[in-house]
């Protein structure tokens, strides 16, 4: 059995969680590679709804290894919080593994965060204000904390100093802050570090051993493709590399341990935060989307901005993956819109013509969508569970998906329960035993 990514072909939210969650029962390991808990992966079973932020969405199976890979940034209150949750819900968290080599979100990342966001003013990304971005500038500046170094309280203390005093300026405003005094920090993380002891491992090992024995492997990934901190539209973009390729260095493992990779897509757009969105819809029909496809922030409870369906860029994204399948979520929303809209190319202010998502940044600020219009459906889409029965209105509108981006499509969002799903023939081979 192979490596398979899961990743956001858009703007994050697509519904990785619950494909992660449909893939997971026939996997041994499900590892998140990149991220924080600036993510929320929802996961519906029944009545039951979870939202994960740091543990991967494969915990739900017990007997299966759920793994925060290096390439994560870990707050460790919140894995804690986290974990209590599931504890109270009488869920194991005995499969939970978190890479030694994780980096940690540490206290003053938090008000860092903040303060990057309050000196931008108007020109504010509109991060979750988890501290994701300063987390990641300090393991690049190699001032980083590590999830081993939870278990030595004098590397700590030692590690904790040299972190926070070049900040020392700019933490001036939270001088008195008790959160902050260096002892009052080590002793408070060397007890997170208590408590995650168990969990912690080596844990590319534990997926080349997976990998090895032939089980399957899902590298969960985070945010989606256009935040992407290299790909998308900087700067209004995360702090990772939500893209496939992230997934061999923030699990550990080669590019040829991975034979599938899947987009997850919604079947129309959703933003949330700051930047660049050509298709968004500032309107009713932008607002009736929100309220149908109940578009608010899993991590922060914002409202997502809405828009169509943009194949500009995801025909990109299905590139700078390398996509194999493409999942498309959310399809029972749209029921009831007609017509459909969906972006083609995108059209500068002067009458350009961009076939091709644009490299510019100032292009991108200033694009509109070219639709191309489908007509829509009125059929209720919730119980539909094989592809031809589907209205065929909607059957076109994912072949014109499937064909522009040039990718199959390997399943069908109709609702966020787990058994609202229709497995196409190109996907079918994933399914859970029981579909
Ligand atoms: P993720 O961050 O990619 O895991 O996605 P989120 O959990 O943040 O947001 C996706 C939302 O859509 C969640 O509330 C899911 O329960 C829900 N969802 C997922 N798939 C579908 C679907 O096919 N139809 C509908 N109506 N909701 C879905
Ligand atoms: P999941 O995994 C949607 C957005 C924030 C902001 C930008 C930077 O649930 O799809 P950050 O806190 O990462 O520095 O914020 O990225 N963002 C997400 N948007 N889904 C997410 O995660 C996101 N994680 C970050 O809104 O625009
Ligand atoms: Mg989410």
């Amino acid at each position: 059995m192979p490596g398979v990514v899961i990743v956001g072909a858009q703007w994050g939210d697509e519904g990785k969680g619950k494909v992660t969650d449909l893939l997971a029962e026939r996997a041994d390991v499900v590892i998140r590679f990149q991220g924080g808990n600036n993510a929320g992966h929802t996961i519906v079973r029944g009545d039951e709804v979870f939202k994960f932020h740091l543990i991967p969405s494969g915990i739900l199976y017990p007997g299966k290894l759920s793994v925060i890979g290096n390439g994560v940034v870990v707050d460790p209150r919140v894995l804690l919080e986290e974990l209590e949750g599931l504890r109270r819900r009488g869920i194991s968290a005995r499969g939970l593994r978190i890479s030694a080599n994780a980096h940690l979100i540490m206290p003053y990342h938090l008000l860092l965060d903040q303060a990057g966001e309050a000196r931008l003013g108007k020109l504010q990304i509109g991060t979750t204000r988890r501290g994701i971005g300063p987390a990641y500038a300090d393991k690049a500046s190699r001032l980083g904390i590590r999830v081993q170094d939870l278990l030595d309280e004098k590397i700590l203390r030692k590690k904790i100093y040299a972190a926070m005093e070049p900040k020392r300026q700019l933490l001036r405003p939270w001088a008195k802050e008790p959160q902050l005094d260096l002892h009052t920090m080590t002793e408070e993380y060397a007890k997170f570090g208590h408590r995650l002891e168990p969990h912690i491992a080596d844990t590319a090992r534990l997926v080349w051993d997976a990998l090895d024995r032939d089980r399957l492997v899902i590298f969960e990934g985070a945010q989606g493709t256009l935040l992407d901190i290299d790909h998308g539209t900087y700067p209004f973009v995360t702090s990772s590399n939500p893209v496939a390729g992230a997934a061999c260095i923030g699990a550990g493992v080669g590019p040829r341990d991975i034979d599938e990779v899947w987009g997850i897509a919604k079947a129309y757009s959703t933003r949330v935060g700051a930047g660049p969105f050509p298709s968004e819809l500032e309107d009713e029909l932008g607002e009736r989307m929100r309220e149908a496809g109940g578009e608010f922030g899993t991590t922060t409870g914002r409202p997502r901005r809405c828009g169509w369906i943009d194949l500009v860029a995801l025909r990109y994204a299905a590139r700078i993956n390398g996509l194999t399948g493409l999942v498309i979520t959310k399809l029972d929303v749209l029921t009831g819109i007609d017509p459909i809209g969906a972006a083609v190319r995108y059209l500068g202010p002067e009458g350009a013509r961009f076939d091709e998502f644009p490299y510019h940044q100032s292009i991108l600020h200033r694009a509109t969508a070219d639709l191309e219009e489908m007509p829509g459906w009125q059929e209720d889409l919730s119980h539909v569970r094989s592809p031809d029965e589907l209205p065929q209105a909607a059957r076109d509108y994912l072949d014109f998906v499937s064909d522009v981006v040039g990718v199959p499509i390997v399943c069908i969002g109709v609702g966020p329960g787990r058994d609202q799903i229709i497995w196409t023939e190109a996907g079918k081979r994933f399914a859970p035993l029981a579909a």
